[in-house]
């Protein structure tokens, strides 16, 4: 069943994403997001989130089977996200999709949501992914793995002492009072800004945290740093701040990979999850890469965010590997570890 189709199911959040792929080509990724019901409280609250997947996720199927022309029927195999992320959330999706194994007597694979953010790449490239570095920054998580294969093998080699890299943006985008999500908010704004107006600090980049914590990241002093320039200018240009707390983020994340990469010796790099579609990332990580000798990965924009489709690909990634699928009554996990590909 080399060529299976898989639909794959993710409601760890927001988005209620349905992706249908047949082997690793992309038949359909839909993605009903209830972010604007969360916008006015500066954040997604939970309940309003677990409501919002109920209603989405009916509709949401049903569009991806039209986008990628097929019927249920022709499904060999459901995935969906165990977790990390919102336990209400969570369990929606995978109530539809332990109902839809059910009545299609199809296996299911529960997997791990930050796998799938890396996985997602085979949807692009043909060429084997391992061993690779990836760099996982998302609004929940920052931290650098090792993975030796996308369906059986990740090490965790650092994380985030305190922020996730995208929870930093939409921080520092509430306090500038640029909406939520603030990811793009700032990525946009700083395209107009000079990175190099305001130097902010480089968190865990002193030559002890080098020896001590070298793959570790720490946004909160530079979160304090940027709320603390705020105050002592009010006249302070927007762009400017957005552009040099940019700059600050982005450097550090690949200052981090690149020494991971060089640690390792593996000369590739996969960067995953959200922040991965923020223009600065993908342009400095490009000309660092290719100093360096290293082959860079990074998903189309609309890839890097949450969607079915990184669920289905990993979902099809197991079938083909040949891994066993999950038992029907697996338990969903909010704290899901990344070494934890999927649930047996
Ligand atoms: O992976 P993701 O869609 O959801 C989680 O699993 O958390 O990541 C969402 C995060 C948010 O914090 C959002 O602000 C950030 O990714 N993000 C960005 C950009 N687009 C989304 N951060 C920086 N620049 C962007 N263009
Ligand atoms: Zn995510």
């Amino acid at each position: 069943m080399s060529q299976a189709i898989v639909l794959g199911i993710e409601t760890s959040c927001d988005e209620t994403a349905v992706g249908i792929v047949r082997g690793r080509k992309l038949l359909a990724n839909v993605i009903a997001s209830s972010v604007q019901e969360h916008a006015r409280f500066g954040g997604v609250v939970p309940e309003i989130a677990s409501r919002a997947h109920l209603e989405a996720m009916q509709p949401a199927i049903s569009q991806a089977l039209r986008d990628a022309k097929i019927s249920l029927s022709d499904v060999d195999a459901i995935a969906v996200t165990a977790g990390p992320g919102l336990v209400g959330a969570l369990l929606v999706g995978v109530g539809a999709a332990t109902g839809l194994a059910l009545g299609l007597d199809k296996p299911i694979y529960a997997v791990n949501h930050l796998a799938a953010h890396i996985s997602v790449d085979a949807l692009t490239h043909s060429e084997i992914l391992e061993p690779t570095i990836a760099l996982l920054v998302s609004g929940g998580h920052s931290s650098l793995l090792q993975v030796d294969d996308i369906t059986s093998s990740i090490a965790k080699l650092g994380a985030t002492m305190d922020d996730a890299a995208g929870e930093a943006f939409d921080k520092i985008a509430r306090v500038m009072k640029l909406g939520f999500p603030g990811g793009p908010a700032i990525d946009a704004l700083a395209k107009d800004g000079d990175a190099e107006s305001i130097n902010f600090p480089r968190g865990l980049t002193t030559s002890n945290d080098w020896l001590t914590r070298p793959f570790d990241f720490s946004f909160s002093g530079l979160k304090t740093a940027v709320a603390r320039y705020l105050e002592a200018t009010p006249n302070y240009a927007k762009a400017n701040v957005a552009a040099s707390f940019q700059e600050a983020i982005v450097d550090v994340l690949l200052l981090k990979s690149l020494a991971a990469c060089k640690a390792s010796a593996i000369d590739s790099l996969v960067i995953a999850g959200g922040v991965g579609a923020n223009s600065r990332l993908r342009a400095l990580a490009q000309e660092r890469c290719l100093k360096a000798g290293i082959a860079l990965r990074i998903p189309a924009p609309g890839l890097c965010t949450d969607n079915g489709a990184m669920v289905a690909c990993l979902g099809s990634l197991m079938v083909a590997a040949g891994r066993a699928p999950s038992p029907i009554a697996f338990d969903a996990d909010s704290s899901l570890q990344v070494a934890t590909i999927s649930l047996h």
